[in-house]
């Protein structure tokens, strides 16, 4: 299940992603807003960190104006691994390389057909695992040692 929240900028673009990932096949679980009210991203951030790190969902997808805010948001929970993209190439890397959880994206940066690609070639890639997972496993350290 990939979990999907966004704030009051990316209302209607969460909608399209919702459809694509639908038709897709993946079952989707919409953890809101629901309504268009201006909404405060770290909310949803944390719903989506929270589903995603309980294992509730396989991954999530984080959906604000630039994407930077729900990637600073969700960053805070420990197990994410979360990757804010604008194009292809950082968005596979960030699954072979960073095994990333969540996926953020700016409804007010790239368009909705870019964002589509994005999110495909993200749920597709695996991570490859043997000297980036030494690195994770630093990234763990790191956040144990709550600095
Ligand atoms: C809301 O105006 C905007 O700040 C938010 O959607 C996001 O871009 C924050 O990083």
């Amino acid at each position: 299940m990939i979990a999907i929240a966004s704030d009051h900028t990316a209302l209607l673009y969460k909608k399209e992603l919702l459809d694509f990932l639908r038709t897709l096949g993946h079952e989707a679980e919409d953890l809101g807003p629901l309504t268009s009210e201006p909404s405060d991203y770290p909310v949803y951030a944390e719903k989506v960190a929270l589903s995603v790190t309980s294992g509730r969902a396989q991954k999530g997808i984080l959906l604000c104006g630039t994407g930077i805010g729900m990637s600073i948001a969700a960053g805070k929970i420990r197990g994410v691994r979360c990757a804010c993209c604008s194009e292809l190439y950082s968005a596979i890397l960030s699954r072979k390389h960073n095994d990333a959880n969540i996926l953020c994206l700016g409804a007010r940066v790239i368009g909705i057909e870019p964002a589509k690609m994005i999110v495909q070639a993200w749920l597709e890639t695996p991570f490859e695992g043997q000297r980036h997972a030494r690195r994770l496993q630093m990234i763990e350290e790191l956040e144990a040692r709550g600095l």
